[in-house]
């Protein structure tokens, strides 16, 4: 941070600066990822915290704010603003317009940056997404406004770029010559839990598809960007999205699998079924498992599948990025190894033990020709040391540095709803039907493996390297 910043809580409930303060320091104690807060450092970044008190509907509390905000005497103090929405999103368009009436937030660019932090969901369909971005941008222009998917602030999600376009020897396979399909997969271990209530609003395919699984596939997927700003980076990722094959009723229902847990044992723990939740209604057809096979006709992937799926209360919490190569002609090692040989694959590890591994056929020592897999991993724990940023610590740092970069721009978002909007068209007025459920701790209905099994594929679990 600059010698120079506030930060300033604005909310309904009357509390003192120093009372917030205080309300903070016990949050690090409990959640901070350096322990014991070091003391030093606390006292000198709490200085620079205040707080205001005032409710989101009422004029009178941004004038409040305002004054505050003047009262901090330097220019870019009082003129260099990001705000950061902790709000419902129905709330967003009124804020921005309040904002705005109070002189806070300036279109033009003219006086210092303000800038609009929001996070997902940015609406539950394609016609409240617009809704939405027209609310977010009546009052601002839509540079000012950064969109959150934390997916994007992983180290190992951006990597994905530097790892594609910095290595020659990938880059040139990575294309449907070389490419059987690739699988992505974002597993967890965690039920529903506490968040029934969202989670009924919402299901696997608004929670997860939507954002993070299409930001993953764009990435891996997309053509290289003219250069390394955002807008050419944006531009790819809604080339790409725009190039994903549209679904339609028929075509969903073969190419898109949906699943509910109910209860089962996950680490030989018993678990509950998502109907069991609390807040889920006992008859709730709302999806925690999702699994599709998508098809991008462009030029580089015409043909190749990519399959998709994530779930709650799945074995393990894992996220990876498969590509998986064609298989060698079978002909010099068929009459000694048989069916043995295995195709080559690339996995990418987003989570946890984050890192890539190769693998490919060797020879096995002795004096039969027996050949089998074997691996090559990079780990980032070993190579860079433990410390990876949280996805966070990246995304406020970028949006206060006005790099929109790792943020949503407009059109992919409402990309990527009308890919997921063709696929919920697709279950309208379809109860779930008992081939849909998983018990918890399983990788999800069978039906999932029958949408590989078409093709003569297999998901393959997550790597676990030790
Ligand atoms: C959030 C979803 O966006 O991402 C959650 O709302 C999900 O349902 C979470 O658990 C997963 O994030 P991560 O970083 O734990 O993989």
């Amino acid at each position: 941070m600059p010698a120079d910043f506030r930060v300033i809580g604005f909310a309904r409930r009357e509390k003192t600066d120093s009372g917030w303060r205080d309300e903070l320091r016990q949050a690090l104690d409990q959640f901070s990822r350096t322990k014991p807060v070091d003391e030093k450092v606390w006292k000198e970044f709490s200085q620079h915290i205040f707080y205001c008190v005032g409710d989101l509907t009422d004029a009178k509390a941004y004038a409040s704010l305002e004054k505050r905000l003047s009262s901090f005497g330097s220019e870019p103090l009082r003129r260099n603003i990001l705000f950061y929405l902790a709000t419902l999103p129905s709330q967003f368009g009124e804020v921005v317009e309040q904002v705005e009436r109070a002189g806070l937030l300036v279109k033009d660019g003219q006086k210092g940056w303000q800038r609009i932090v929001v996070e997902k969901p940015f609406g539950h369909d394609l016609e409240s997404a617009h809704q939405l971005n027209r609310e977010l941008t009546r009052f601002a222009r839509e540079e000012q406004v950064f969109r959150i998917d934390h997916y994007l602030g992983k180290e190992t999600v951006q990597n994905i770029l530097m790892f594609r376009f910095s290595n020659s020897i990938f880059e040139r396979l990575w294309n449907r010559d070389s490419i059987d399909h690739v699988q992505i997969t974002v597993s967890e271990k965690l039920g529903v839990g506490q968040r029934g209530g969202y989670y009924e609003e919402t299901g696997a395919l608004r929670d997860m598809v939507q954002n993070h699984m299409l930001q993953v596939t764009s990435l891996i997927a997309m053509e290289p960007p003219v250069s390394l700003d955002a807008e050419p980076i944006r531009d790819e990722k809604v080339k790409l999205l725009k190039s994903i094959r549209p679904l339609t009723t028929e075509n969903a229902a073969k190419q898109v699998v949906r699943g509910q847990y109910f209860a089962g044992t996950v680490d030989g723990e018993l678990r509950p079924g998502y109907r069991q939740e609390p807040k889920v209604k006992p008859d709730s057809n709302v999806e925690t498992y999702v699994a599709l096979k998508l098809f991008i006709d462009n030029w580089r992937w015409s043909g190749v599948p990519f399959y998709l799926r994530t779930g709650k209360s799945q074995p393990l919490s894992a996220s990876e990025v498969r590509i998986q190569f064609r298989p060698t002609p079978h002909v010099l090692f068929a009459a000694q190894c048989g069916q043995q040989l295995d195709s080559n694959a690339l996995t990418l590890r987003l989570q946890p033990n984050e890192g890539i591994s190769l693998r490919f056929n060797g020879k096995v020592p002795g004096t039969s020709l027996e050949v089998r897999p074997v691996r090559m991993h990079f780990s980032y724990d070993a190579e860079f040391g433990a410390y990876t940023p949280e996805a966070y610590e990246r995304l406020l740092l970028e949006a206060m540095a006005g790099d929109a970069t790792l943020f949503i721009r407009r059109d992919e978002v409402e990309t990527a709803w009308q890919i997921v909007d063709a696929i919920r068209k697709a279950w309208e007025g379809k109860p779930l039907s008992n081939r849909e459920f998983y018990a918890a701790g399983t990788w999800g209905p069978v039906a999932a493996d029958d949408l590989l099994a078409q093709h003569g594929h297999a998901w393959h679990e997550p790597l676990v390297v030790k």
